[in-house]
């Protein structure tokens, strides 16, 4: 856009410095020598750059990003590569059933990884998932729990992101009673997902996991929603400010909309708004009746809350996951102005939506992540 605008009031001056000047014999040959000059420098910029071509057996690294620079909004445009690297128990459980119903309704696909425990990924494993996903027929929507994939690095197309986050605390205490007791599902269900898990584990008081800094309760792991931002470097796990950085930046360079779980409705419609080849009509589908029946799978049991003291140890502990989340919450914020919506923040029954929003994937991250 700047420079677009730029070049365009470039030319304008040119033009007008043209029509201003009086136009006279003499000047027509100074005209033309400059003319000729600046002729052969380009042509021998050119046979240069042509030499560099060959010398090189290929083209030129700056020629290539100017390519890249001219013409990248051929393959993805105007939006048929969407990928949702959804985070766990931020919602995305409820998310992926309304993608299921968009897909068929307005014939995208929908392609929903079934890994869910493995966030980070070798190099190799890397290369190999984006080529994976860059043939998927568009236009698509591609989900996993997985780190950002920087697709530029590959010289790959680099798709639209997409995402919701949530209070860290609340996801935190989400995905610890989840482990431990599944949801809906009764009391069997989390024999299944954490069939490893000692009672010892199972029972364990959160107050005593935090207050005596159990590993789960403790920093790497609680650095756990920057790292999706970030990407697969190996400081983007490493509770910092190098991460954060790092990941707010890339929020604002490489995400259509990053939402939060806590104003869903708001999400929704942001998201249809900014991709309605994928989400158009996702709201109604939402507040539908058939759906709230599928969609009632849901809140995790036995939960219970950490005392307060706890509760202040585990903020500190977070800081770095507030300071990004309070950062997704103010451009979220921004761009709902922008757009035009009226903050539904304050209307009663928002405040409980997250603990309706229970995912039944991801309960073995934890396990995975050492
Ligand atoms: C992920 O979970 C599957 C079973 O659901 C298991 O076979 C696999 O080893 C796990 N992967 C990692 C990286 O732990
Ligand atoms: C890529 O796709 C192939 C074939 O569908 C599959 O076997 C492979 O596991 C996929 N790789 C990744 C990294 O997803
Ligand atoms: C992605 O890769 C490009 C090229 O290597 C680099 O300039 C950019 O900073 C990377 N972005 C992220 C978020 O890692
Ligand atoms: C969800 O399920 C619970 C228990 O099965 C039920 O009490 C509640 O009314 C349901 N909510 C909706 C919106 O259907």
């Amino acid at each position: 856009m700047k420079s677009h605008s730029n070049s365009n009031s470039v030319r304008r001056k040119l033009h007008s410095s043209v029509q201003a000047s009086p136009w006279r014999p003499g000047s027509l040959l100074r005209f033309s020598l400059r003319d000729y000059a600046f002729c052969m420098a380009t042509l021998s910029v050119f046979c240069f750059g042509s030499l560099f071509y060959q010398l090189n057996g290929g083209p030129p690294k700056i020629l290539l990003e100017m390519r890249q620079y001219l013409a990248s909004p051929q393959r993805c445009s105007p939006s048929p590569c969407v990928v949702y690297n959804r985070v766990g128990k931020c919602g995305s459980r409820t998310v992926v059933l309304l993608l299921r119903i968009l897909a068929e309704k307005h014939r995208f696909n929908l392609v929903s990884s079934d890994i869910h425990n493995k966030t980070r990924l070798t190099e190799q494993e890397q290369v190999d998932l984006m080529k994976n996903i860059s043939v998927i027929p568009q236009p698509f929507l591609y989900t996993r729990h997985v780190h950002f994939l920087n697709f530029t690095r590959f010289r790959i197309e680099q798709p639209v992101y997409i995402n919701i986050i949530r209070d860290p605390i609340n996801r935190f205490l989400s995905n610890y009673f989840f482990r431990r007791f599944g949801d809906w599902r009764g009391e069997q269900n989390h024999l299944i997902r954490t069939p490893g898990m000692k009672d010892d584990e199972r029972y364990l008081d959160i107050n005593v996991c935090i207050l005596e800094s159990y590993p789960e309760c403790s920093n790497p792991r609680l650095f756990y929603i920057i790292p999706y931002f970030c990407g697969q470097h190996p400081q983007c796990r490493e509770p910092g400010l190098w991460a954060l950085e790092r990941a707010k930046q890339n929020v604002l360079e490489n995400f259509l909309l990053v939402g939060v779980l806590e104003e869903l409705e708001d999400t929704l419609l942001l998201l249809e708004r900014l991709l309605p080849h994928y989400f158009s009509g996702v709201l109604s589908i939402y507040k539908s009746p058939d759906y709230r029946k599928i969609g009632n799978l849901t809140g995790t049991v036995r939960k219970q809350p950490p005392t307060l003291e706890a509760l202040q140890v585990l903020y500190q502990r977070m800081k770095y996951e507030y300071d990004f989340y309070n950062f997704i919450r103010e451009q979220f914020h921004l761009l709902k102005k922008k757009i035009g919506l009226r903050s539904a923040e304050e209307e009663p029954d928002q405040e409980e939506e997250p603990d309706q929003e229970e995912e039944l994937e991801d309960a073995s991250l934890w396990l995975v992540h050492p």
